[in-house]
């Protein structure tokens, strides 16, 4: 019996090919950089399954050219990039990443923190430009940490890792639950929604998002990317801010609004701001917001550790071989698709 097709838009860590081979014929995208649209849409209309990543557009138009997919598997945990609905209505289930990266994740929006707060990149950089000559009082001057306000949006995994990490600096932790984690509270008589059993929980005071942005010394995104989070930052917002307020951003570019983004860093309506993740993304290097000093941007590094990113594509190949097999997809987005 011939081996179903699998297209994936990178190649499989070598670990994994032995075992994707048994169980099917895969077309990878070979070539550096995201797989071309051309190619998607030539390959995957004999697909049966599909192994993405978050820069790959799964929209209604590969869909439909997909038409013998049964199962999509994308090495992130967010999932932003498929056009679920369409997936949920034609019963393909979706696999993602959760869990594993939150640690890794969290690391490093504390360290993009810890970065921006301390102008350690600024510092890294006088000091290779040679222009450390001598000892100053008013170098390089940044803000304290230990005993700050931080405000958190999106108070799921990777927000509560994040709390836990502000516990350890003695931070005041504001925490705004996302649109979604609001719903479920209300339908859930307003239960507070955390499930780190390690997260001191009477450390950290729900607010709404007008208290957090007025509020906090720091303010970290981690919500998803959906209709009601896209530009959720955006001019009035950055206007409620403290003017020495600094935001960090690991959860979607498309969180906040570029433009108004660029302006309140500009005017110093706000102090700062550190990215991991932008829009447009990759960021070009001629970008307007690269030409500021107060503000940070590195390439979509959060789960970036050698570990994290191998168990991430371990459960992305997992997922795809449940789904070829027809069994339930160990981590499923929707898996309203098996009722
Ligand atoms: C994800 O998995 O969604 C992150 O953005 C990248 O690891």
């Amino acid at each position: 019996m011939a081996l179903p097709l699998v297209v994936a838009t990178r190649p499989f860590p070598p670990k994994v090919w032995k075992q994707i081979a048994i169980h099917a014929h895969v077309v990878c995208w070979e070539s550096d950089g995201p797989a071309t649209r051309e190619w998607l849409l030539d390959h995957i209309p004999e697909a049966e399954g599909l192994y993405c990543l978050l820069t790959d557009h799964i929209d209604q138009e590969v869909l439909r050219f997909g038409k013998r997919l049964r199962v999509v598997s994308t090495m992130s945990v967010g999932y932003d990039h498929i056009d679920m609905p369409t997936c949920t209505s034609r019963n393909i289930p979706v696999g993602h990443t959760p869990g594993i990266l939150t640690e890794t994740t969290a690391d490093l929006a504390f360290g993009l923190l810890m970065a921006s707060a301390r102008r350690i990149v600024e510092g890294a950089d006088y000091v290779r430009q040679g222009h450390w000559a001598d000892w100053k009082p008013d170098l390089l001057l940044g803000q304290d940490i230990y005993g700050a306000t931080l405000g958190i949006v999106g108070l799921g995994r990777i927000g509560q890792a994040m709390a836990r990490r502000a516990q350890g600096f003695n931070m005041k932790v504001l925490a705004v639950r996302s649109p979604r984690q609001n719903r479920e509270a209300s339908e859930s008589s307003g239960v507070a929604g955390i499930h780190d059993e390690s997260l001191d929980s009477s450390s950290v005071t729900f607010v709404d998002l007008l208290t957090a942005l007025r509020e906090s010394d720091f303010v970290s995104l981690h919500v998803p990317l959906t209709s009601d989070t896209q530009h959720l930052i955006g001019a009035s917002e950055f206007h409620k801010m403290k003017s020495s307020s600094i935001l960090i951003n690991t959860s979607r570019g498309a969180v906040v609004d570029p433009t108004a983004l660029y302006h309140a860093l500009e005017q110093r309506t706000i102090g700062g701001v550190a990215l991991d993740v932008t829009d447009p993304e990759p960021l070009p290097a001629s970008h307007p917001l690269l030409t500021l000093p107060n503000c940070l941007v590195i390439p979509h590094l959060g789960s970036a550790s050698i570990a994290t990113r191998s168990l991430m594509s371990d459960m992305a190949v997992e997922n795809v071989l449940a789904g070829l097999r027809g069994e339930r997809l160990p981590y499923c987005v929707n898996p309203e698709v098996y009722q």
